[in-house]
């Protein structure tokens, strides 16, 4: 709200800053009215080609088609390697921090190069080639950044799967993707614990014929299990592979990466993205959104098993020649001071988090933050999920002091690149805005009907044109990235989040309107959940909804009916849990399982969510018109067993 508090841009930041006031709204007005020339100056200063375009961008939303810079060609890995070997072959390309204190890294680019390079001749040598899938599926060790680079360096597309997602998951992406080969290590470590990847990925890949090589990274040494023929150790297999490797010049719209994703509807979707847009608009975020500058430390805390990691852990700092630090562990291990003592330890700069942890963190209190130092650090960042002003006023209070601005990122794994942020030495904050759009992006708001809305107004918010980054297709099924994105508003593409434009023209993020949960900034498909759900042999219908949980955002609450004959107890309820854990992950684990004699339906037995999430939140007042449902009973039977809910 505009009556709210606003945080003017600090006078010392304002002093050093890459981005004034004046030249975000110029620069962004010229991206609006001239996209195209907008465009092709970024792309010139921020990328190197090896064949320079000829169409900068052509694009139809009807259709779901965009590409740009068609006819260029380039590499991903030689703009965030090759290239800064001249001047930054001894500069620190990436630091690595370990789960315990006293384990660290610090790789240059002339390392990460040549790391790389071998890496390459490595997956070449097992035959892997342009085109080709390589799954990935790594603790945040440096080596996972390698393989990405790797793959991109000899055109292979990478799919990164986050590894606490499980066995049966991994199947899934790996088969949806027709990998060949997937990278792994033995065993990662997180909190001190230990996480059985290689194990997994063995079950995963039994039944997933396509995949002939599985290279595994040794992290801890613990025991695994060989298989001969398909097994490679990584460090065999650099120490045989060639030092040169000549990156292969690929196409713009070649895909860089897939990325897989939850929907409302279905498994996961592979969100395709390719090169030259994502790279260059991922580039320009990272530069103008963290006002990165020469010799600044950068840390994003994201795993690389999601967009933000890709984007702002790899691709968009190192396209820059940044210093970015990449952590292996969590914030509370050994204890909850550990962000702020990496942060001192390695004098970070900026620091980019998700506002799940910094509500975790702030129920530590403020001793363990105070106890630190953090004169290093510049400017905050927050993704993944609306931030709530008491979280906001805490970050910004105990954390930056007051000294340090707050970007309040809005985007997605579709966007590809930071959409609504705030430039940290042109605008004013407000907590809880996301603030203004990025160059080339034009937000808006439709009404239910399908009707844009003008002026100070809530709606839900779409993109009215094509930009960069943006998703390319849906993996092997083109109908569905229509239908996901470029229906519900025809010649729009639609995100899926609620929003609202105050009178400042300032944006307000204020969560899904579909069916996808923010679970501790993880974004989980309620109908993926149920389909684990109900695999089990007592249930025989499910339906899950979210609920407002004060750490993770959204806790997820699943209503599920027991087969004729089966009983409900703690027992049945452990089960469940398990099973979504084996089927998913432990991200995916429902918080509260209600027995559920009956579902609310409509006459044509479509399940009525809107009073399930009702009933979740325990607003039983304003339950709204039941009278549409088949049976209205059901509500009070729900409403008089939700307290025996586990
Ligand atoms: O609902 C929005 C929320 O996260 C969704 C995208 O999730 P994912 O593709 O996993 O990417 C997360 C990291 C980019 C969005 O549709 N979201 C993301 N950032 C914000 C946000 N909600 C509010 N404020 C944000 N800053």
């Amino acid at each position: 709200m505009s009556e709210q508090k606003t945080y003017p841009v600090p006078e010392a930041f304002k002093r050093q800053t890459l981005m004034d006031r004046q030249t975000y709204d110029r620069w962004y007005q010229q991206s609006i009215d001239d996209p195209d020339t907008f465009w092709a100056e970024r792309a010139d200063q921020l990328l190197d080609w090896q064949t320079r375009w000829d169409t900068v961008s052509d694009w139809d939303f009807k259709e779901g088609r965009a590409a740009w810079f068609q006819g260029g060609k380039l590499n991903a890995c030689y703009n965030c390697v090759d290239r800064h070997l001249p001047e930054r072959a001894q500069q620190t390309a990436i630091i690595w921090e370990g789960d315990e204190p006293d384990q660290e890294k610090h790789i240059t680019y002339q390392e990460l190069f040549e790391q790389v390079s071998r890496f390459a001749n490595a997956l070449k040598d097992r035959g892997v080639k342009k085109g080709d899938r390589v799954v990935i599926y790594m603790p945040m060790i440096p080596e996972a950044a390698y393989a990405m680079l790797a793959c991109a360096r000899i055109g292979a597309i990478h799919s990164v799967v986050f590894g606490g997602f499980s066995p049966e998951a991994l199947k899934d992406r790996i088969q949806n993707a027709g990998a060949c080969a997937l990278i792994t290590a033995d065993e990662g470590v997180r909190g001190g614990k230990v996480v059985a990847l290689k194990a997994n990925a063995d079950k995963a890949l039994s039944g997933c014929d396509s995949v002939h090589t599985c290279l595994v990274v040794e992290r801890t040494g613990g025991d695994i299990d060989w298989d001969d023929q398909r097994d490679i150790w990584y460090h065999d297999a650099l120490a045989k592979a060639d030092a040169n490797c000549e990156p292969e010049w690929v196409d713009s719209e070649d895909p860089l990466f897939t990325l897989y994703t939850s929907g409302s509807t279905g498994k996961p979707k592979g969100v395709v993205h390719t090169t030259a847009g994502y790279l260059l608009q991922s580039a320009l975020t990272h530069k103008y959104v963290f006002d990165y500058q020469d010799g600044d430390i950068y840390w994003c805390t994201a795993d690389v098993g999601w967009i933000t990691g890709h984007s702002y852990i790899v691709y968009g700092p190192l396209a820059n020649g940044a210093t970015t630090l990449m952590f292996e562990g969590v914030p509370t291990y050994p204890d909850a001071s550990r962000h702020w003592q990496v942060v001192d330890k390695h004098k970070v700069n900026i620091y980019y988090t998700a506002p799940t942890a910094i509500r975790a963190l702030m129920g530590q209190g403020d001793e363990p933050v105070t106890k630190t130092d953090r004169s290093s650090l510049k400017l905050l960042g927050t993704v993944g999920e609306p931030i709530n002003p008491e979280a906001w006023q805490w970050y910004h209070k105990v954390v930056g002091e007051e000294r340090c601005p707050i970007v309040d990122t809005w985007w997605q794994t579709e966007t590809g690149a930071i959409m609504i942020a705030p430039l940290p030495g042109a605008v004013d904050l407000k907590p809880g805005s996301a603030t203004l759009p990025m160059f080339g992006v034009q937000p808006g708001l439709m009404d239910p009907d399908g009707k844009e809305l003008e002026g100070a107004t809530s709606g839900n918010l779409v993109i009215k044109a094509s930009w960069p980054s943006q998703i390319r297709t849906v993996y092997g099924d083109h109908q569905r990235m229509i239908d996901t994105y470029f229906s519900a508003y025809p010649g729009y593409y639609f995100t899926g989040d609620g929003a609202r434009r105050d009178e400042d023209g300032y944006w307000w993020i204020t969560g899904r309107v579909d069916d996808v949960l923010n679970v501790s900034g993880h974004r989980l498909g309620t109908a993926e959940i149920e389909s684990a759900l109900v695999l089990h042999k007592s249930i025989s219908e499910a339906a899950v909804v979210g609920y407002q949980h004060d750490v993770k955002g959204q806790g997820i609450y699943a209503y599920v009916s027991l087969m004729r004959g089966a009983e409900g107890s703690d027992e049945l309820i452990k089960e469940l849990r398990d099973l979504v854990t084996q089927e998913i992950g432990p991200i995916a684990k429902p918080d509260l399982i209600h027995f559920a004699p009956g579902l609310p339906k409509t006459r044509s037995g479509k399940i009525m969510r809107r009073i399930l999430r009702k009933i979740a939140a325990d607003e039983l007042d304003s339950l709204g018109d039941t009278s549409t449902l088949a049976d209205p009973g059901v509500v009070d039977e729900l409403i008089k067993t939700r307290k025996n809910n586990g």
